[in-house]
């Protein structure tokens, strides 16, 4: 039980890398709130899990939406008196080469992975820095860290993104809350239903590993700082 009653915000908990932080998490004793779009398979992941007894509540959020974000973040405070990590996951990914990538999509990836992550972040932190602790945990990806051919929107959102979690870093380091960045390579997740060149699926990561990560992320000591992380399948 070692997230025994911490309030922990995950994004994306509906489906892949999310959904297995959000339910070891809840298996560690945090009380987690599930966050998605789809109200429908958050309450798949919130029933499974308080039917093991754990506490999970879900929240429809488009991260995108500066105000839906803003009133959730307000709601959970209330609720709970406090937040104590927050997971940035929740995101979008479609393959595209600068000459096909439509200025639609480019948006797209702009406003969720990397708007999404400012809005959680932003309308958290008052709520950590209230209480001088808090773990905020970014799931970045390789694509922030060196692009691929045909990922002009992912990677340019993914680089920023990257760059927003290294900024928040150096302002809350002495603050009493860390701030970490998961760069998790190629991860058997749906989120490849539409990739071209998608690699065999069990040559990928299993998204528990990525959880395991993240727990052992949010468990760390305020002293303690990990800044940016990457986790690889073998090949
Ligand atoms: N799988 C990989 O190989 C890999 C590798 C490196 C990094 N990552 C990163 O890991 C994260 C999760 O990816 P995944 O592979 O687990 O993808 P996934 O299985 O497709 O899950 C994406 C999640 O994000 C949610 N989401 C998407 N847009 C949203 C929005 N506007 N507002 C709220 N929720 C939204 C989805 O739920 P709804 O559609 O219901 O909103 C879903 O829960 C992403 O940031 C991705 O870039 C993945």
């Amino acid at each position: 039980m070692r997230l025994k009653n911490k309030v922990a915000i995950v994004t994306g908990a509906s489906s892949g890398i999310g959904r297995c932080i959000a339910e070891l998490f809840a298996r560690e004793g945090a009380i987690v709130i599930l966050v998605a779009r789809n109200m429908g398979a958050l309450q798949l992941v919130e029933h499974m899990l308080r039917k093991q007894g754990k506490k999970a509540e879900s929240m429809v959020m488009n991260v995108s939406d500066r105000e839906e974000v803003s009133k959730g973040i307000k709601l959970i405070a209330a609720k709970y008196g406090k937040i104590d990590i927050l997971v940035n996951d929740a995101g979008v990914a479609k393959w595209g080469s600068i000459q096909e990538v439509t200025y639609r999509d480019f948006d797209e990836h702009i406003k969720v992975n990397v708007y999404g992550y400012f809005n959680l972040i932003k309308e958290t932190v008052p709520y950590m820095l209230r209480k001088k602790t808090g773990c905020i945990i970014n799931i970045i990806s390789g694509s922030g860290q060196r692009a691929r051919p045909g990922t002009v929107a992912y990677a340019t959102s993914k680089f920023a993104a990257r760059g927003l979690s290294d900024a928040v870093f150096e302002d809350l380091k002495d603050k009493g809350i860390n701030v970490t960045a998961i760069s998790p390579g190629k991860t058997n997740t749906p989120i490849h239903k539409l990739a071209p060149d998608a690699p065999e699926r069990k040559k990928m990561l299993d998204p528990h590993e990525v959880a395991k990560l993240a727990l052992y992320v949010a468990c760390l000591p305020s002293q303690v700082k990990m800044k940016d992380v990457s986790i690889r399948p073998l090949e």
